[in-house]
C-alpha cells in the first residue's frame, strides 16, 4: 500500500460486524419471486407525482417512468432555511433514537423491495441482479451507519457539523444516494440530498422511506435538480459539509468553492468525495484463463461498466496474452446487450443520450489511431435505447488514456514477463488509485504489485467490483477521491464538528 493507508484485502465471511448482518436480498432462481417481479414491471406505473421534469427509461426512450419537481433557486435556498431550523429537532435526539429510525427504514426498503426493483430497471437500467444488489447495499449502509453512529456518540465529545449536503450520481441511484445519507443522519446532521438529475425518482421513494421510518420531514430534504441545484447548496455559507461522488472535475471545482469559506467555528467545510478510477486488473502468466475471463466480464461490462469501481485496463502478461483474449472475446460473443426487463439480459443501457455518444466517440477515436478494436453483439430491439456493445480495444500503452471512459469499454495492453515495476509505475502515473486487481498463482507477485499500488481497494484472484459494505471498505486516493472509505468504521468521524477536548484526568 502506499502512505494514505493500507489496501483493503477481501476478507472471507463477514469479520468487522458481528452485531449486524449484512441483507440478503432475494432468490432471482425462485420463479414465484420472478413472476412477481414480472408484474412489478409490466405494470407501466408511473412514479413520483406533478412536475415539469420527465425521467425516461434509458433502455426505452418512450416509456416515461415519472414526473419530478425541479427545485428552483428559492425553494433551494428556502430548503437550507428549514434544514437550519430543523438541525436541532434531529441532532437533540440520542444517537439511538437516530440509529433506530436509520434500522426501520432498511426494514422497509426491504419489504418494499420488489416495486423498488421496479422502479431501479426502470429509472436507471440496472438488470434484475444489479438491483437486488443495490437495494442490499442501501440496507446494508443503514444499518451499518446506525451501528458505527452508537459507537461514535458513546464518546462525550461527538457533535454534528449541521446542515450537510449530499450531492450523489445515477449509477448507484439507491445505494450511494442512501449511503451519503445515512451516515450524515447517523452522525446528527440535517440533510438536502441533491440526487443525480437522471435518477431523482428511486431518490424520492428513499427520502419518503426515511420520513415514514420516523425521521422529521425537515431533517432530510430532497432537493432534485440539475447540477445548478448541487453548485447552490455547495455557495451556501449555512451549508456546513459536502458528500459528492461523481467525476474528479466536479469535486474539484467543490473543493474549490469550499476553500474559500470556513465554517462559524473556523474549520474548513468538510468534503468527502468519491470519484472516477483507471483501473487496471494485471494477469501474469501463471494465471486461471478461465477465472480471469469470468472475473474480467464482469468487473469491465456489469452494470454497462457503469461502476467507478469498473476494469478499465486488462494488462496481460505477453506470454499468454493471446490465449486469454481469445478466451474472452468468445465469452463477450455470449454476452446479451439489451432491455434489462428481459431476464436473460446481462448488459443494460448506459444512462444517458449524452453518455452514450462520449463512448461511441471514444471507441471510434481509438479505430481512427489503428488499434484493434472487438465488439460483441447488440440484441435485437436495441434501436429505442442508449446501448453500446460491450468493447475491448487493443491499446499499445497505458499512456493513449487521456479520461475515464464510464462505459463498457476495456483497454488491454500486454506486458513483458520483466516489465512489471514499470506496469505498476505506468499504472500509478494515471494518478487515480480506485480499484486495482491481480491475477496470478505466484505468491511473490502478488506481493509485489500489492505493495507498490496506489489503489484503495486491491483484489487478489478476484473481480474488482461489488465491495460489501463493512466488509470491504470502499474508496479510493489521489484522483480518485479523498477517503475516508464509505462503508467504514471512519466514514461517519468526518461528518462532525469539533467539539472541545476531553478533560484531562
Ligand atoms: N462500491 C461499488 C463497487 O465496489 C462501486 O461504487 O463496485
Amino acid at each position: 500500500g502506499d502512505c494514505a493507508g493500507n489496501p483493503s484485502i477481501s476478507l472471507p465471511g463477514n469479520l468487522y460486524q458481528p452485531e449486524r448482518s449484512n441483507s440478503q436480498g432475494l432468490d432471482l432462481a425462485d420463479e414465484a419471486t420472478l413472476h412477481a417481479l414480472a408484474d412489478v414491471l409490466s405494470a407501466s406505473r408511473t412514479w413520483g407525482g406533478e412536475g415539469d421534469h420527465a425521467v425516461l427509461n434509458p433502455a426505452n426512450l418512450q416509456d416515461v417512468v415519472g414526473h419530478i419537481v425541479f427545485a428552483s433557486a428559492e425553494s433551494v435556498a428556502e430548503a437550507i432555511s428549514t434544514a437550519e431550523i430543523a438541525s436541532t429537532e434531529w441532532g437533540v435526539l440520542s444517537a439511538d433514537q437516530r440509529a433506530l429510525c436509520l434500522e426501520k427504514a432498511a426494514d422497509v426498503l426491504e419489504d418494499e423491495m420488489q416495486p423498488l426493483m421496479g422502479l431501479i430497471i426502470r429509472e436507471a437500467g440496472k438488470s434484475y441482479a444489479n438491483a437486488v444488489a443495490e437495494i442490499r447495499e442501501a440496507v446494508d449502509f443503514l444499518r451499518y451507519y446506525a451501528a458505527r453512529s452508537r459507537e461514535v456518540f458513546s464518546e462525550p465529545t461527538s457533535k454534528p457539523l449541521g446542515v450537510v449536503a449530499c450531492i450523489s450520481p445515477w449509477n448507484f441511484p439507491l445505494a450511494i444516494f442512501l449511503g451519503q445519507v445515512a451516515a450524515a443522519l447517523a452522525a446528527g446532521n440535517v440533510v438536502l440530498a441533491k440526487p443525480a438529475e437522471e435518477t431523482p425518482l428511486i431518490a424520492q421513494e428513499a427520502v419518503r422511506i426515511l420520513h415514514e421510518a420516523g425521521v422529521p420531514e425537515f431533517a432530510v430534504q430532497l432537493v432534485a435538480g440539475a447540477g445548478n441545484v448541487g453548485a447552490q447548496l455547495v455557495r451556501d455559507p449555512r451549508v456546513a459539509g459536502v458528500l459528492f461522488t461523481g467525476s474528479t472535475e466536479v469535486a474539484r471545482l467543490i473543493q474549490k468553492q469550499l476553500a474559500d469559506r470556513l465554517n462559524p467555528d473556523g474549520t474548513p467545510v468538510p468534503l468527502i468525495a468519491e470519484t472516477g478510477g483507471q483501473n487496471a486488473l494485471i494477469v501474469d502468466s501463471s494465471a486461471l484463463s478461465e477465472q480471469v475471463v469470468a472475473d474480467t466480464l464482469s468487473s469491465a461490462f456489469d452494470s454497462a461498466g457503469q461502476r467507478c469501481s469498473a476494469l478499465r485496463l486488462l494488462c496481460l502478461q505477453e506470454e499468454s496474452a493471446d490465449r486469454v483474449l481469445t478466451m474472452l472475446k468468445g465469452a463477450m460473443t455470449e454476452l446479451s446487450t439489451g432491455n434489462p426487463q428481459l431476464l436473460s439480459t446481462d448488459i443494460g443501457p448506459v444512462i444517458s443520450s449524452e453518455a452514450q455518444a462520449g463512448i461511441l466517440r471514444h471507441i471510434e477515436e481509438m479505430r481512427a489511431k489503428g488499434y484493434r478494436v472487438y465488439q460483441a453483439p447488440l440484441s435485437a430491439g436495441c434501436e429505442e435505447g442508449m446501448f453500446v456493445p460491450p468493447t475491448l480495444i487493443e491499446i499499445p500503452s497505458i499512456a493513449v488514456l487521456k479520461r475515464e471512459i464510464f462505459g463498457p469499454v476495456l483497454h488491454v495492453v500486454r506486458y513483458p514477463r520483466a516489465g512489471l515495476d514499470r506496469l505498476m509505475d505506468d499504472i500509478n502515473a494515471t494518478g487515480y488509485a480506485l480499484t486495482f486487481g491481480v491475477h496470478t498463482r505466484i505468491d511473490r507477485t502478488i506481493a509485489r504489485v500489492t505493495e507498490r499500488t496506489h489503489a484503495g481497494n486491491v483484489y487478489v484472484n478476484r473481480n474488482l467490483v461489488g465491495a460489501v459494505v463493512g466488509v470491504q471498505p470502499f474508496g479510493g486516493h489521489g484522483l480518485s477521491g479523498t477517503g475516508p472509505k464509505a462503508g467504514g468504521p471512519l466514514y461517519l468521524r468526518r461528518l462532525l464538528g469539533v467539539s472541545p477536548p476531553l478533560p484531562l484526568s
